[in-house]
C-alpha cells in the first residue's frame, strides 16, 4: 500500500474519459533481463464531455520504467509531464494527438500473476481487471475501446510460439536473428481483454464450421508434455460453439480461436478476445489423470469463457461496478449449457447447494454487497460468488419471468442494441423489459440490495369454503451500509401435495406448479376448490436465492422426499431432513449428551438405494448428508467441532444400518467399461463411490474392498475416490494402508501438476487426528509451492475451507497457519493473499474460543506494514 489510506471509489462518480483511444498499437521485445514494451495510441477528444480548456491526458501506470515519451512525434522531457506510483499526465495541445511511450518492465519478477508475467518459462498475461497498466501506460478502463495491433519479438530458440489477439498478420527475423510476428484484432476493444503468450509450446488443432458456414480454427496451446491432455476441451468447445449458435443465435465472429494451458494462474481462466488464457486445472484431462469433477468443470468453464465472446466481449462492462451485468449472465448462460449436456436436476441442486453455502454466507458476512457495488478500494476484491453466483440467479429469475422465448427475444434486442459499445445492467434489463412488455422496476432491487431474503410462510386451510391459503412476509437482513431494505420482487415456485402425495391441479390447464409474484412485504395467496389439507412445496426449482421458513414437521419432510415431483424440492426435503436432525445432534454434541440417530433418516436413505428407478446422480445427491459449511452457515452461532462431530455420527449409524444395501448398490455399479466422461457414467461413478465412502466407515471389514478399488481402478475419478475412503477412514488398520496408497500415488504421478495438487488437498481435508501436523509437514514437501495459486488452494485453501475440526481446532494454530500464509502471500501475490482471507472474515458467527481467536489473527495481520490494497480492503471492512 503506497498511499496510508487507499482511495474508495463510488460508483455514483462515474464519469466518461476525457479522451478516447481509437488504436493501440504495441511492441513487445521479450527479454531475460528486461522487457522493453512501445505502444503508439491515437488519442481523441471526448466531444461528449464540456472541457473549459484541454484537460491533461492522465494515463494509469504501475511498475514500470518509463523510457520515453512522445506526442505527435516530439520528445516530451520529464519537466514537462508529471509521474506517480499510479499515473503518467501529460499536457495536451490538440483535440486529436499520437502518444508513444517506451517502459520496461520484468515480467520474470512478476509474482503477482497480474499484468506480463513468466509461468514455466513461457511469457503471459493477466489484464483483467486493471493489470493492463503493469504492462504500459494507458487509460485502462474497460469504456475505452479500441483497436489493437500488436508485435511479438523474441528469441525463436525459447519462444517459438508467439500468441496475442486476433489474426497473425505478418511476421519475419530481425538481423540479430530474433524473431517478430504481428496480431492484429478487427474489433475495438477495451485493454481488460489484452493477450500475449510466447512460449515453447505444442498445440491440438481442429475446426469448427459455423451455422454460416464459415470455418474456424480451433487450437489448444500447451506445454509439450500435455498434449495427450487437451481433447476434451476441443470436445467441450466444439459443444459451446454449437449451443450458443442453437440457443442464442451467437456464431464466432474470428478466424481463429486459441486457447492456451498455464501452471500458474489466479483464477480458472480468461476470456481475452479470440486467445483465451486457462489455469491448466481447467483444461488438461486425460481418464487416467482427471477425475469426473474436472472433466465437468472443464467443460462448464470452456464454456463460459467461450460465450464471454459475446457476453462481455462484443457486449462489455462500462465501468467495473458493472461486472455481473458479463459474469452473472455468462455464468447463467454455462449453468445452463452444463444443464442441457448432463443432467439438469443435478446441475441445479449443485448451483443452489454451492449458493448456499458459500454465498449466503457472503450475504451474511462484513464484506456483503449488491450484485452491482457502489464502492470498492480494490476492484479484485469484487471477483466474488456474489457477483458471479447471485447474478446468475438474477439473470435466471428474469428467464423464469419472461419464459424461455421472450428471454431469447430479450437477448437478441441486448447484442443487437449494443453490440461494439460497454454498458451497464440497466441496458440489460432495459432489453428484456422492452422485449417483452414487463414491468421489471421493483426487480431491479436485486442489483441495488445487498443481502439473502429470509421468505416466512404460513398457512390456513378451511374446509368448510375449501379454501387454502398461503401468507407469505418477506424481511432482508442487514447488511454493511444498508440497514432498511425495500421489498424484492421474488418470483416463488410452488405445489401443493394431496394425502396421497400427487400434485393438486392449481388451474384450469392442470398445472401442479405455479409461480407467487411476491413483492410486498406481506402478502396473501388464496387457493380456491382444495378438497382436503394439502402440504405445501415452497420454492420448486430453487426459484429465487433466498431462504424459507415453513415449520416442516420431519415427518412431513420424509413425505415431501419420497412424493414431490419437483426433482429439486424432492432432495431439498431430505437436506432440511437432515440439516434438522444433524443441529439437534450438534446440539446434544456440544452439551456432551449421548448421541442417536432420528430413524426417519435412515428411512429416507434407504428408500432412495431402493428405488432403481431413480437417476443415480439424483441418488448420489441424495445420499449426501448436507456438509460441514451448510450447516454451519445455517447454524445462529457456530460451534465447528460439534457440527462435525454430528456429522461424522450421523454418518456412521447410516453406514451401519444400511451396510447391506450399500454394498448391493455399489456391488450393480461394478463395470469394467472403458471411461467415458458421459452423464450417464458419470452417475453411476458417482452413486457406486457414494456408497463406498459410507462403507469405507465400517471399520475393517469393508477395508479389503477399498484397497481393491484403489489397485484395480482403470480411472483417476475410481482411484481418487477411493485413496480419498482410505485416507479418510477412521479404522486403526486403515492407516498403514492409507499410507501406502499416498505413497504410491504420489510415486506414480509426481511428474503431472494437475495430479499433485489433487494429492495435496486429499491430505489437506483430512480431518482424522494428527492429520494437521501431516499437513504443515507438507508445506516442506516438494508437491508444494508457495509461489503457485494452485498449489496454495490444494493445501492452504482445501485445509481452511474444508477441514474445519482442524481448521478451528481450539489452540488456535489453524488460524496461525491460514494468517502465516496471509501474510507471505500479501507481499508475494496480493490477490491470493486477498482470497485466503474469506474463512477468517467470519468471525463474528462462532462461538468462542473461536471468535477471538480468528479476530485475534485479523488483527494481527493488520498490522503488517505495506498492507496490499486487496488484503487492506478485507480485514478493515472485517474488524469494522
Ligand atoms: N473474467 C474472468 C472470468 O471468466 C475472470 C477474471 C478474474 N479477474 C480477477 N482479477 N480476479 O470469469
Ligand atoms: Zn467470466
Amino acid at each position: 500500500m503506497k498511499d496510508a489510506q487507499p482511495k474508495t471509489i463510488y460508483l455514483k462518480d462515474y464519469q466518461e474519459p476525457d479522451y478516447w483511444i481509437d488504436n493501440t498499437e504495441l511492441s513487445f521485445d521479450l527479454g531475460e533481463e528486461v522487457t522493453v514494451v512501445q505502444s503508439k495510441l491515437s488519442l481523441r477528444l471526448n466531444e461528449n464531455k464540456t472541457h473549459g480548456s484541454l484537460p491533461p491526458l492522465v494515463l494509469d501506470g504501475t511498475d514500470q520504467v518509463l523510457k520515453q515519451v512522445l506526442v505527435d512525434g516530439k520528445t516530451i522531457e520529464p519537466s514537462q509531464y508529471e509521474l506517480t506510483d499510479e499515473t503518467l499526465s501529460l499536457p495536451v495541445t490538440q483535440k486529436a494527438f499520437i502518444v508513444e511511450v517506451t517502459t520496461e518492465i520484468k515480467p520474470q519478477e512478476n509474482t503477482s500473476l497480474e499484468g506480463l508475467y513468466k509461468s514455466n518459462g513461457m511469457f503471459c498475461t493477466q489484464c483483467e481487471a486493471e493489470g493492463f497498466r503493469k504492462i504500459t501506460y494507458y487509460l485502462d478502463r474497460p469504456d475505452v475501446m479500441a483497436k489493437f495491433k500488436t508485435t511479438i519479438i523474441a528469441d525463436p530458440q525459447q519462444y517459438p510460439v508467439m500468441l496475442s489477439n486476433g489474426n497473425d498478420i505478418a511476421k519475419g527475423e530481425r538481423k540479430d536473428g530474433k524473431q517478430w510476428v504481428t496480431w492484429e484484432v478487427p474489433f475495438k476493444k477495451p485493454s481488460y481483454l489484452f493477450a500475449l503468450v510466447a512460449g515453447d509450446l505444442s498445440n491440438v488443432t481442429d475446426k469448427y464450421t459455423t451455422c454460416s458456414g464459415r470455418e474456424i480454427t480451433l487450437k489448444i496451446f500447451t506445454e509439450h508434455k500435455n498434449i495427450d491432455k487437451c481433447d476434451h476441451a476441443m470436445t467441450s468447445l466444439k459443444k459451446s460453439m454449437k449451443w450458443d449458435e442453437d440457443v442464442y443465435g451467437r456464431e464466432y465472429d474470428l478466424d481463429i480461436f486459441m486457447i492456451v494451458a498455464v501452471d500458474h494462474f489466479n483464477m480458472g481462466a480468461m476470456e481475452n478476445k479470440g486467445l483465451n488464457i486457462f489455469n491448466s486445472s481447467c483444461v488438461l484431462a486425460k481418464p487416467d489423470t482427471a477425475t469426473d469433477n474436472a472433466y465437468q468443470r472443464i467443460e462448464a468453464i470452456v464454456g463460459h469463457e467461450y460465450f464471454h465472446n459475446w457476453s462481455g466481449n462484443r457486449v462489455t462492462c462500462r465501468d467495473w461496478f458493472q461486472l455481473s451485468l458479463k459474469e452473472g449472465f455468462t455464468v447463467f448462460r454455462d449453468a445452463e449449457f452444463s444443464a442441457d449436456m448432463n443432467s439438469r436436476p443435478v446441475k441445479r441442486i449443485e448451483d443452489a447447494n454451492f449458493l448456499r453455502t458459500a454465498q449466503f454466507a457472503e450475504d451474511a458476512g462484513p464484506t456483503a454487497h449488491p450484485i452491482r457495488p457502489d464502492s470498492y478500494i480494490e476492484i479484485s476484491n469484487f471477483y466474488t460468488l456474489t457477483v458471479y453466483e447471485k447474478g446468475a440467479e438474477v439473470v435466471r429469475m428474469i428467464h423464469n419471468i419472461v419464459g424461455k422465448e421472450g428471454f431469447r427475444k430479450g437477448s437478441d434486442l441486448y447484442f443487437e442494441r449494443h453490440d461494439g459499445q460497454a454498458v451497464t445492467t440497466e441496458e440489460f434489463v432495459k432489453a428484456m423489459e422492452d422485449a417483452n412488455q414487463v414491468d421489471l422496476t421493483q426487480f431491479r432491487r436485486w442489483y441495488s440490495q445487498a443481502g439473502t431474503p429470509v421468505i416466512t410462510v404460513m398457512d390456513q386451510y378451511d374446509e368448510d369454503s375449501q379454501q387454502y391459503q398461503l401468507t407469505i412476509k418477506q424481511h432482508c437482513p442487514a447488511t454493511p451500509g444498508q440497514t432498511d431494505k425495500k421489498p424484492f420482487h421474488i418470483p416463488i415456485a410452488i405445489g401443493l401435495l394431496d394425502p396421497k402425495g400427487n400434485g393438486i391441479a392449481l388451474n384450469d390447464a392442470g398445472d401442479t406448479t405455479q409461480v407467487l409474484d411476491v413483492t410486498e412485504q406481506q402478502q396473501t395467496f388464496i387457493f380456491k376448490n382444495i378438497a382436503q389439507q394439502p402440504l405445501p412445496s415452497l420454492l420448486r426449482g430453487f426459484s429465487a436465492p433466498v431462504k424459507v421458513k415453513y415449520p416442516y414437521s420431519r415427518d412431513q419432510l420424509l413425505f415431501l422426499a419420497s412424493h414431490d415431483s419437483d426433482g429439486f424440492n424432492r432432495w431439498e426435503a431430505g437436506q432440511q431432513l437432515a440439516v434438522d436432525i444433524l443441529e439437534e445432534l450438534a446440539e446434544k454434541a456440544r452439551q456432551s449428551q449421548s448421541l442417536t440417530l432420528d430413524d426417519r433418516l435412515i428411512q429416507a436413505y434407504r428408500a432412495v438405494l431402493q428405488d432403481e428407478q431413480l437417476d443415480p446422480a439424483v441418488a448420489a445427491k441424495m445420499l449426501a448428508l448436507p456438509s460441514e459449511g451448510y450447516l454451519a452457515e445455517q447454524a445462529e452461532t457456530i460451534y465447528p467441532l460439534a457440527i462435525h462431530q454430528a456429522r461424522e455420527f450421523a454418518k456412521q449409524q447410516l453406514a451401519e444400518a444400511l451396510s447391506e444395501a450399500w454394498l448391493a448398490v455399489y456391488q450393480r455399479l461394478q463395470s469394467d467399461k472403458a471411461y467415458q466422461p458421459t452423464a450417464a457414467d458419470i452417475a453411476e461413478r458417482s452413486l457406486k463411490n457414494t456408497c463406498l465412502s459410507y462403507l469405507s466407515q465400517l471399520g475393517e471389514k469393508q477395508l479389503a474392498l477399498l484397497e481393491k478399488q484403489y489397485q484395480t481402478a482403470t480411472n483417476m475419478t475410481d482411484k481418487y475416490a477411493a485413496l480419498s475412503c482410505l485416507v479418510n477412514a477412521p479404522a486403526e488398520l486403515a492407516k498403514p494402508v492409507a499410507k501406502t496408497a499416498l505413497a504410491d500415488f504420489y510415486q506414480r504421478w509426481q511428474e503431472d501438476v494437475q495430479v499433485m495438487e489433487q494429492w495435496l488437498a486429499v491430505q489437506a481435508n483430512c480431518s482424522l487426528p494428527g492429520a494437521f501436523e501431516h499437513i504443515l509437514s507438507l508445506q516442506e514437501h516438494e508437491a508444494f509451492d508457495i509461489k503457485n495459486p494452485n498449489k496454495i488452494r490444494s493445501l492452504i485453501g482445501q485445509f481452511a475451507m474444508n477441514n474445519a475440526v482442524h481448521f478451528h481446532q481450539e489452540t488456535g494454530a489453524g488460524y496461525q497457519l491460514l494468517a502465516d500464509y496471509i501474510i507471505k502471500l500479501n507481499i508475494v501475490n496480493p490477490q491470493i493473499a486477498s482470497r485466503l482471507l474469506t474463512p477468517l472474515t467470519r468471525w463474528k458467527r462462532y462461538g468462542e474460543p473461536h471468535q477471538a481467536q480468528m479476530k485475534a489473527e485479523l488483527v494481527r495481520i493488520r498490522k503488517q506494514p505495506e498492507l496490499s490494497k486487496d488484503v487492506y480492503e478485507i480485514v478493515e471492512k472485517s474488524l469494522k
